[in-house]
């Protein structure tokens, strides 16, 4: 296979090296490296991954994946994640499938944060697709929502067959209803200043490197210095 021709999962393991304590993302992109890095650690090559999620650390276990808790390493060599909007300056919103604060805790433990994604996340400017995923604590779920709206932004508490969505960390995700977002950091710093939010899906300058899933090959942006 040449490097052309990888998928952004497989040439993520080149960001890997042996002796490396892995971040491992959560999601349909972040589960098609975990596969792809079960198959090196199977050939031989020596790991610790640090899941961010319940479900990332199955699946990681039935790839044969060591791992560690977060609490048990000084830090990640690198974390290899999805996105669900990517924009020029490689900002990201994260947190479709609800694993926003876990994503951003272990990504900041990172010396490098690789993301991969179909060519169908590129935004010109963050808020395109509509929202943004605030993790919520449940006793301030109500007065979240008001503290929102009178910042103008309004949205919902996240459902699925009629039940609100728990994250693993036991919270609530509100689903801020967004357009184009001016400045990514400071509407995140605003949302984290609101009592009751844990933290949100914005993760603004923390990307190293984002991976482009293309017909002709992954295709590489790296974030300039
Ligand atoms: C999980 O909370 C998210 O941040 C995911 O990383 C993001 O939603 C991308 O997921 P997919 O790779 O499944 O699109």
């Amino acid at each position: 296979m040449t490097d052309e021709k990888k998928s952004a999962a497989v040439l993520a393991l080149d960001f890997v090296k042996d002796g490396d304590i892995v971040g491992l993302g959560t999601g349909r992109a972040a589960n098609a490296f975990v596969r792809a890095l079960g198959e090196r650690v199977r050939a031989g090559l020596s790991v610790r991954g640090v899941p961010t999620s319940q479900a990332t650390a199955e699946l990681a276990r039935e790839c044969s994946i060591p791992l560690s808790a977060l609490d048990d390493v000084a830090s990640i060599d690198v974390t290899i994640d999805g996105a669900d909007e990517v924009d020029p300056q490689l900002n990201l919103i994260k947190g479709y499938g609800a694993a926003l604060v876990r994503e951003k805790i272990v990504a900041a433990a990172s010396r490098r944060l690789v993301i991969l994604v179909g060519p169908e996340k590129l935004v010109d400017v963050l808020g395109q697709r509509g929202r943004i995923p605030v993790e919520v604590i449940p006793f301030g779920a109500a007065t979240c929502t008001r503290h929102f709206a009178a910042m103008g932004l309004d949205g919902a508490l996240r459902e699925e067959n009629g039940n609100k969505v728990v994250t693993d960390n036991g919270n609530y995700i509100f689903d801020c209803s967004v357009r184009a977002i001016a400045d990514p950091a400071a509407l995140d710093r605003q949302l984290c200043c609101v009592p009751g939010v844990v933290g949100t899906g914005i993760f603004a300058g923390m990307a190293d490197a984002v991976l482009v899933d293309e017909e002709s090959g992954a295709r590489v942006l790296r974030r300039a210095a």
